[in-house]
């Protein structure tokens, strides 16, 4: 089967091109045939964060160029084109823009279109999924909505191009921009939300703390490097960040009082040095991951959890990775770690079509004029 992913929920546009066979198990195997993205990251610097409304329009903007890269061109596409302005009128160019893609591209080999309808940024969802019609109407394909979640989950589940060998329970650990969330799997496609921030997502955390220290966004890389650097010289921190919610009985989390404890100490000390900043990020980056995975062993406990998944941006981090293969490996802890490779463990197009596929087998097509963003999608049944 042949799988269109479309991902646009923040601020990478992406789109990709897979070829997938077999069901959830160890016939499983794809093929990635295309695959562009755009990161937006340094259009949002200025704002410290993702601007929703500049996302938007980089989005409307970029969706048909990358999809030129990934879709050989010939042929010419039918289309009704006043149902296709009904469908984008409110992204002008990306109404232009298909027409004159429609008029050198004709229908590919595409068998299913999975698109992100949430959760994330609801501007930037629409796009995407007015994206996702307006092909699926013009190319008569059908869809399938991605829970952007699910797909960080399912991309967390392979090894190369085939699935893990692991077995249920499954404990994700969901660590992104937008989301810090410990989902239970008892078995294929069921999900239960056991723990989530109170707040600030990890991911938030890392930005906010990289914004109150200078640092460019997206700041979890920035902290990262500079806690590395500690690390490397070995130079322990000074002061002591609190581990949020670490001895309260539960599977929760919450980041913002860790970022306003950096916040005082920035606010005490208007003219940190390098070396101050290299010291508290370490400290930073400690005290998430004392929190990330002592909860997460406790999650593990709590459900007999066999395998334990992680993914989201948060997981791209090495310290973090690190402690919890760690935490993992001693003895009697049995659950199985599996985790992404970096450069696929932020947004991507790949982990929703993937996602997409193992919905398409079990026929999850959805209705295209039903079809919604959905901003606050949860995990659940
Ligand atoms: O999953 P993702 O790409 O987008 C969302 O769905 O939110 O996650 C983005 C988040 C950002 O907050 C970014 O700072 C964080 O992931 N991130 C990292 C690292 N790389 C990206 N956080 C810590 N360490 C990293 N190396
Ligand atoms: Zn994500």
């Amino acid at each position: 089967m042949r799988v269109l992913g479309i991902e646009t929920s923040c601020d990478e546009t992406a789109v990709c091109l897979i070829e997938a066979g077999g069901d959830f198990g160890t016939n499983f195997k794809f093929d990635v045939l295309g695959n562009a993205l755009y990161s937006q990251a340094k259009l949002h610097e200025q704002y410290g964060g993702v601007f929703p409304n500049l996302a938007k329009r980089e989005h409307a903007k970029n969706l048909v160029p990358l999809l030129s890269q990934i879709i050989s061109d010939g042929g010419k596409t039918e289309f009704d084109e006043q149902q296709l302005h009904e469908l984008v009128h409110r992204e002008p160019e990306l109404f232009e823009q298909l027409v004159t893609f429609f008029a050198t591209h004709g229908r590919p080999e595409i068998d299913c279109i999975a698109v992100t309808h949430g959760p994330g940024l609801e501007p930037c969802l629409w796009v995407g999924v007015n994206f996702a019609k307006a092909l699926s109407i013009a190319w008569n394909i059908p869809i399938v909505a991605v829970d952007h979640m699910e797909g960080h989950i399912m991309l967390s589940a392979m090894q190369g191009d085939r699935l893990s060998a692991f077995e249920f329970p499954l404990l994700s650990l969901l660590i992104s921009g937008g989301h810090t969330e410990l989902v239970l799997s008892k078995e294929f496609h069921m999900y239960e939300v056991v723990g989530k921030t109170r707040d600030d997502a990890a991911g938030e955390a890392f930005d906010k703390v990289a914004r109150l220290l200078g640092l460019p966004y997206p700041g979890g890389p920035e902290i990262s490097r500079l806690a590395a650097e500690a690390r490397v010289k070995n130079q322990e921190p000074k002061i002591k960040l609190p581990r949020p919610m670490l001895r309260e009985d539960n599977l929760d989390f919450s980041f913002s009082g860790l970022k306003t404890a950096v916040r005082k100490i920035v606010d005490a000390n208007p003219n940190l040095e390098l070396d101050d900043k290299v010291l508290l990020a370490r400290e930073f980056e400690d005290s998430v991951a004392d929190v990330l995975v002592e909860k997460t062993l406790r999650a593990v406990d709590q459900f007999g959890a066999n395998t334990v998944v992680v993914g989201g941006g948060v997981s791209a981090n090495e310290h973090i990775r690190l402690r919890l293969a760690e935490a993992l490996a001693k003895e009697g802890n049995i659950a199985q770690l599996l985790i992404p490779p970096p450069e696929l463990a932020t947004d991507n197009a790949i982990m929703i079509a993937l996602a997409g596929y193992f919905r398409a087998l079990e026929n999850e097509f959805t209705n295209v004029a039903e079809l919604s963003a959905q901003g606050n999608l949860t995990l659940s049944h």
